[in-house]
């Protein structure tokens, strides 16, 4: 089955197509991030007029990609939420529109569901079940995965997502949103060891995540150290304190994983989501796993933050299965992964 896969519920419209059988065949994405850097964040109303201008192209250009027509299009799968209600609203709109102009099935996907499933878009993809840590922008959850649909919210965080703590310390810092590639690129001219921050909420049993205390260290430190200047931080106190916080949230989310897997019983691991793009977890992770004696999965960075790629592979495994949605279009911008349909 040949599915077309949309993505519009953020600041970047993807597009792709996915086949059942032969696997990707074209993928496509438009970032408005120049749009936004002004503002230093999202500008939802923006971002919704921005989707509307960008789908249908796009979607020309895939099909160009992966030399096919729109009469080869068998489905249509785009993200139902969560999201901005707006963005949202448009990808459903165009998804819907044009299923029932092409007379195909359609399905709305949960956005962080198609980030989970994403590494399985890579060769040799580990089988369920396994352990999934999703860090996104608005997310930070550790889930184990029975199987398509069938989540079981080990462990979130109380407050901050670890990729908004990134992009909230970047602005600190004096970095362009989004700031987690940023704040990682600085971090890599920053002393091991110069500061040392907390690794909240790993001193206590259990699998939660908190970040808002961390940005709060990090202010505090960015204070001291302009005290200390008299001035601005100079280049080495900004790599330094880039590095300090990095190290932090590696280390955090590294002895949670470590936890879920140990009280699981469970060898494999996957991580997505924006944050799942970063090096520095990613090698933290990869080291705790082998000691662990288990397996690591991850998808290439472009497939790590908002792409049409997992949504079309998302939807595919639902559409094969039988499930499709009605003619109804409803965004819905809050929508707990555990309430979503198993597929058997
Ligand atoms: O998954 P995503 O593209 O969008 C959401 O669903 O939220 O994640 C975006 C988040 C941003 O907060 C961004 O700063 C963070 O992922 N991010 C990173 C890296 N690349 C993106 N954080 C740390 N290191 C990176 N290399
Ligand atoms: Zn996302």
């Amino acid at each position: 089955m040949v599915v077309l896969g949309i993505e519009t519920s953020c600041d970047e419209t993807g597009i792709a197509l996915y086949d059942s059988k032969k696997g990707l065949l074209g993928d496509a994405l438009f970032s408005q991030i120049d749009m936004h850097v002004d503002y230093g964040g999202v500008v939802p109303e923006l971002a919704s007029r921005d989707h509307i201008q960008r789908v249908l192209p796009l979607i020309s250009e895939v099909l160009d990609q992966a030399g096919l027509k729109k009469a080869d299009i068998e489905a249509v799968a785009y993200t139902r939420g969560p999201g901005l209600v707006g963005a949202l609203m448009v990808g459903a709109c165009v998804g819907k529109a044009l299923a029932w102009a092409w007379d195909v099935p359609s399905i709305g996907v949960h956005h962080m569901e198609g980030h989970l499933l994403a590494p399985m878009l890579e060769d040799n993809p580990i089988a369920f079940p396994f352990v999934a840590l999703l860090v996104s922008g608005g997310h930070t959850q550790l889930v184990q995965v029975d199987g398509i649909g069938q989540y079981h919210l080990l462990g979130e965080s109380v407050d901050d997502a670890a990729g908004e703590a990134f992009d909230k310390v970047a602005a600190m810092l004096g970095l362009d949103y989004p700031g987690g590639p940023a704040i990682s690129l600085l971090a890599e001219k920053g002393t091991e060891g110069r500061f040392r921050f907390p690794r909240p909420m790993t001193d206590r049993p259990g699998l939660d995540f908190s970040f808002s205390g961390l940005k709060t260290f990090t202010l505090n430190t960015v204070a001291k150290c302009r005290e200390a200047s008299d001035v601005e931080l100079s280049e080495q106190d900004r790599a330094d304190i880039a590095r300090a916080f990095q190290d932090a949230v590696v280390a955090a989310l590294t002895i949670k994983c470590r936890r879920a897997l140990q009280q699981t019983g469970m060898k494999q691991l996957i991580i997505a989501g924006g944050v799942s793009a970063n090096t520095s977890l990613r090698e933290s992770l990869e080291s705790m796993v082998a000691k662990e004696g288990g397996e690591l999965r991850y998808a290439r960075p472009q497939f790590c933050t908002d792409n049409g790629a997992m949504i079309a592979y998302a939807g595919c495994q639902r559409l094969v299965a039988g499930q499709n949605d009605g003619p109804e279009v409803v965004p819905v911008p809050r929508w707990p992964m555990d309430q979503l349909e198993a597929v058997n």
